[in-house]
């Protein structure tokens, strides 16, 4: 029997306040996720939601690496993924072996990871950075060489906005790779007035072509409050939901339809209301990996208040 949206999303909320639960939902999410979430956010934001809510049970409509962070930060609570097979592509290209051995190569190199990365390469990590602080972290560590994994791109830019001496790891996102310069170009020919803005997971020959570099967070607050009336996205898709939500009057172009993530679209309300049903699949992250892998997020957080916790020292 199909259920329709509206009597699956009153089942869901209902569920969701037996169970005491919280829905975090990523800005790349189908629609209907995002309209039946608590908080719609990038990866930066939803962490510090997950560190901050007072829920015992968190739905992250997501993938597996964001459900991960979520249990490195609240391992009292149960942290659940409705689609178990949702990954990150990026995150799969680096694993803490590869990295323990990278590690031997460069002794006296600081490692950051991108957050799109498994809790075992976090805790193998110095410093954990999503794509809105990347720069900001990079800039604050008095190193001479970092290592950045898993993403080449953004690790590039961020080389290319800090000028520190950074080693990059060859890891990309497949869905920011679809989106190319040509289809770009088109765009900008289509709507000459319109503001090119992309996320620094693209490629270098994209980047170049923006006039903005952001993360989804990033993207949401420039569209609400630059004079921008029309705007080209160069991220995935689902983002424009929100964006033409938020601003209704605004027209948000996609760079290419094709920067579509399959993994992220796991995430059906069906998928939902069963794991706040069954309360599984649950993600949750075993110690000694959990406590390793929140030294290095726990410097990203205090990093963002302004404060700066060397290697080596507990914060
Ligand atoms: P942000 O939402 O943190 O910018 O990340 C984009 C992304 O690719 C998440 O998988
Ligand atoms: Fe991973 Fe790219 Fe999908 Fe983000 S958009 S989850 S980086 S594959």
């Amino acid at each position: 029997m199909t259920i329709h949206p509206a009597p699956l999303t009153s089942a869901i909320l209902q569920l969701k306040r037996e169970r005491n639960a919280v829905i975090l939902a990523h800005n790349y999410q189908l629609p209907e996720i995002q309209d039946v979430a608590d908080f719609v956010g990038d990866s930066l934001d939803l962490s510090r939601k997950a560190a901050g809510t007072t829920a015992d049970v968190v739905v992250f409509c997501g993938v597996h690496f964001m459900a991960e962070t979520a249990s490195i930060l609240c391992p009292d609570k149960t942290v659940l993924l409705p689609d178990i097979r949702a990954g990150c592509p990026m995150a799969d290209m680096i694993t803490a072996e590869d990295l323990r051995a990278k590690k031997r190569e460069l002794p006296d190199a600081a490692v950051v990871c991108y957050v799109n990365s498994s809790a075992e390469v976090k805790a193998e990590s110095d410093y954990c950075c999503t794509s809105a602080n990347a720069e900001a972290i990079v800039n604050n560590l008095d190193r001479d060489q970092i290592l950045f994994v898993p993403d080449q791109y953004l690790g590039s830019y961020v080389r290319s906005r800090t000028g520190k001496n950074i080693e990059l790891w060859p890891g990309f996102c497949p869905t920011h790779m679809r989106i190319q310069p040509e289809a770009v170009l088109a765009r900008k020919k289509e709507y000459p007035r319109a503001t090119v803005v992309v996320h620094p997971e693209c490629r270098p020959e994209v980047i170049a072509l923006a006039d903005r570099v952001l993360s989804t967070n990033g993207l949401v607050t420039f569209a609400g409050t630059s004079d921008a009336e029309e705007i080209i996205v160069g991220t995935e898709v689902g983002i424009i939901h929100r964006l033409s939500k938020e601003n209704p009057r605004k027209r948000f172009i996609p760079a290419s339809d094709l920067a579509v993530c399959p993994n992220m679209k796991r995430i059906t309300l069906d998928k939902v209301m069963t794991s706040l049903r069954e309360l599984a699949p649950e993600v949750r992250v075993p110690e000694p990996v959990r406590s390793r892998a929140r030294l290095a997020v726990d410097r990203m957080l205090a990093a963002g208040r302004g404060e700066y916790a060397p290697r080596g020292r507990q914060l």
